[in-house]
């Protein structure tokens, strides 16, 4: 397992592991439940090398960030400077102060690479820059009680060090999102796995990142 995590270090070697699993097909999956229209502007935090950069239209305002340089550094020269800005770091409320709202939120893969706190500070961070109208979608990797071991042992090894239930996922982002819409998706990799992707609008508090309501 520490080799094919060594491995996926190496991004043309984790670009093609994730389209022979399948994992790019939840990827497309995601960007098109978001509806991207021409024009729009897009955040995707936890964007690795965005290998499905392609997937979205032409002329969106694209802003990537990922702690990890060497994906950042592919993801710049792949797709170059003038359709995407490629940020090397957390997406935090400093970064956000200097970009404009967005209409789509990509958390494509992150939410279970971060703790609780973490999560709730960056899903609430994402719901105070997201534009009227706008969504925020997540996928992850979950744990689910009709699983089977294949799928388990993919859940139990994923890189990720918080693999959760999709009920787990519900309450990080039930406090903070009016409108949040789920589904396990079980059949989509070609490789027998569990994922939890969610659909989030509505923001509660969208002008305060420190204070939260629940929906009613
Ligand atoms: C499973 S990968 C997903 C990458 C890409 N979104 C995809 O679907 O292929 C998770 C990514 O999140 C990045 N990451 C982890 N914690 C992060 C954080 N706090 N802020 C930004 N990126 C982070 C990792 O470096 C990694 O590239």
């Amino acid at each position: 397992m520490k080799l094919i995590k060594n491995v996926l270090n190496n991004v043309p070697a984790y670009v093609a592991l994730q389209k022979v699993v399948g994992a790019d097909r939840l990827r497309y999956r995601c960007i098109a439940e978001l509806d991207i229209q021409q024009g729009n502007s897009v955040l995707d935090v936890g964007c690795g090398p965005a290998y499905y950069f392609q997937r979205l239209p032409g002329n969106v305002r694209y802003h990537g960030f990922d702690t990890d340089a060497g994906y950042i550094e592919w993801a710049r020269e792949k797709w170059g400077s003038e359709r995407a800005t490629f940020h090397h770091g957390i997406f935090d409320e400093a970064a956000a102060a200097a970009l404009p709202s967005f209409d789509a939120v990509l958390l494509l893969g992150l939410l279970h690479h971060l703790s609780d706190d973490d999560s709730r500070s960056l899903l609430r961070l994402c719901a105070k820059k997201l534009a009227p109208g706008g969504w925020v979608v997540s996928v992850d990797t979950c744990y689910e009680p009709g699983q089977g071991m294949v799928s388990r042992w993919m859940s139990n090894n994923d890189r990720g060090e918080y693999v959760r239930e999709p009920a787990a996922f519900l309450e990080l982002a039930g406090d903070i999102f009016g409108k949040i819409n789920g589904d396990i998706l079980s059949d989509v990799t070609r490789i027998p796995a569990s994922y939890w992707s969610m659909r989030m609008n509505a923001p509660l508090n969208p002008g305060d990142p420190t204070v939260s309501t629940h929906a009613s």
